[in-house]
């Protein structure tokens, strides 16, 4: 069943573009999917990429826990359903506040980027009486074939701890009558598509893993982040990720004897498919180099092309034609960098035809801005085929 569009008495009316279209039906498969190769690994959702409560609470009905980096994020994962036994909380700037929503609720895990970060979380522990289990963020200094701008694991990068300060953060952990220490946790960067840099990643986690066990340091769990790429070209033929290979990197490179649990964070490759953005075509120009179709949706929308270069998929919603003509696809907002496609080639748009954005499931709505003063995109849904959401194998679930 189609949610789009306001029904009043039999009139159907469209939905005023532009607007984000999440297929609940496609996002069910790929979470079914995902867990049906997950093995005993713990997934945890990365709640940033998309926090359309419809979309969290499937996912949380599925089993999965949550990846948070802010405290709002901590709540909203609650609202949604998520159990706090399942959450994690990373980031480089917590802030005291942040850190006492975790504690109160009782979080799962605290990943911790910082000596100064873990200072302050046995501080806020103490004064309220409380326990946190830690996971120390590691930056592996790890390359990742990805964008600059979503590349997190080299020394470069703002996260983490460096594996020269490791010991000293562990020995401050083991000293606290508050602090425990369960994981390393690690993520390299996002869309990563290139198996190898996985691989890569198994192999230093391997290394660390093994100098601290003969330091005499037991690790239990290990969460090596999200970052799994989908298949932005060709969303079509690839509405679901891989994620068997994937998880066979991962399963056939770590050294398994070094700990106990495989943690997962992932957030674009369980909803980047199922979402879209569509938008209508508002004006053709003819410039003297090319030919602009300039649409309602802008960077404000989807900031992923002006932001990071990212090339999403555009189709024409209706099409009648054959004939391809090139078209740089551009927003409304006062930027030049407000471009989805540049020499893009379509069939023949003319005013008031409506484009399909793909992709855009995953930090698309989440990124949306005011700039220009513009209106929120409003969301509608198209609803999963089955709403037996709890016929699954819990085996993934994080105790
Ligand atoms: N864990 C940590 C610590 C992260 O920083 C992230 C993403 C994830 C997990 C989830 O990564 P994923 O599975 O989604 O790749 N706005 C950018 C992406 C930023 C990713 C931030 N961190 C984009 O639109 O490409």
């Amino acid at each position: 069943m189609l949610f789009c569009g306001i029904s009043f008495a039999k009139k159907k009316y469209a939905m005023k573009t532009p607007y984000y279209y999440y297929d609940l039906d496609l996002l069910e498969q790929t979470l079914q999917k995902l867990l049906a190769v997950a093995g005993n690994s713990h997934i945890h959702y990365a709640v940033k990429a998309n926090t359309d409560k419809r979309i969290c609470r499937m996912i949380s009905n599925y089993g999965l826990g949550a990846d948070c980096v802010s405290g709002n994020e901590i709540i909203h994962a609650l609202r949604c359903g998520f159990h706090p036994s399942k959450i994690v909380f990373a980031g480089v700037g917590k802030t005291d506040e942040e850190i006492e929503i975790g504690l109160k609720h009782n979080i799962a895990c605290f990943n911790v980027e910082s000596a100064q970060e873990l200072e302050v979380l046995n501080q806020l522990a103490v004064k309220m009486g409380r326990k946190a289990n830690v996971a120390i963020r590691v930056n592996p200094n790890i390359h990742a074939d990805t964008h600059q701008y979503i590349t997190t694991g080299k020394y470069e990068n703002k996260f983490g701890i460096s594996y020269e300060y490791l010991l000293e953060v562990i020995e401050f952990i083991e000293d606290s009558a508050q602090l425990n220490l369960t994981g390393l946790h690690f993520h390299i960067g996002s869309q990563i598509l290139n198996m190898d840099n996985f691989k890569n990643l198994a192999s230093g986690i391997n290394l660390i893993l093994s100098e601290l066990y003969n330091e005499g340091v037991e690790i239990e769990h290990i969460n090596v982040g999200g970052g799994l790429g989908i298949n932005y070209d060709n969303p079509i033929d690839e509405p679901i990720p891989d994620f068997q290979s994937y998880f066979e990197v991962f399963n056939s490179n770590l050294n398994k004897s070094l700990f106990k649990h495989l943690h997962f964070e992932l957030g674009r490759s369980i909803v980047g498919q199922c979402g879209e953005l569509h938008t209508k075509v508002l004006y053709v120009k003819q410039g003297i180099a090319k030919q602009f179709a300039i649409v309602d949706a802008g960077m404000t929308d989807l900031i992923r092309p002006a932001l990071y270069q990212a090339q999403h998929r555009i189709i024409k919603k209706h099409n009648t034609e054959d004939k391809i003509y090139r078209y740089d696809i551009v927003g409304p907002i006062c930027e030049s960098s407000d471009v989805f496609r540049r020499d893009y080639p379509m069939e023949k748009l003319t005013r008031g035809d409506e484009l399909i954005i793909k992709s855009a499931g995953a930090y698309g709505e989440v990124m949306v801005s005011a700039y220009n003063l513009r209106d929120k995109p409003k969301v509608c849904y198209r609803e999963a085929r089955s709403s037996l959401l709890f016929d699954i194998d819990k085996k993934h679930v994080m105790n």
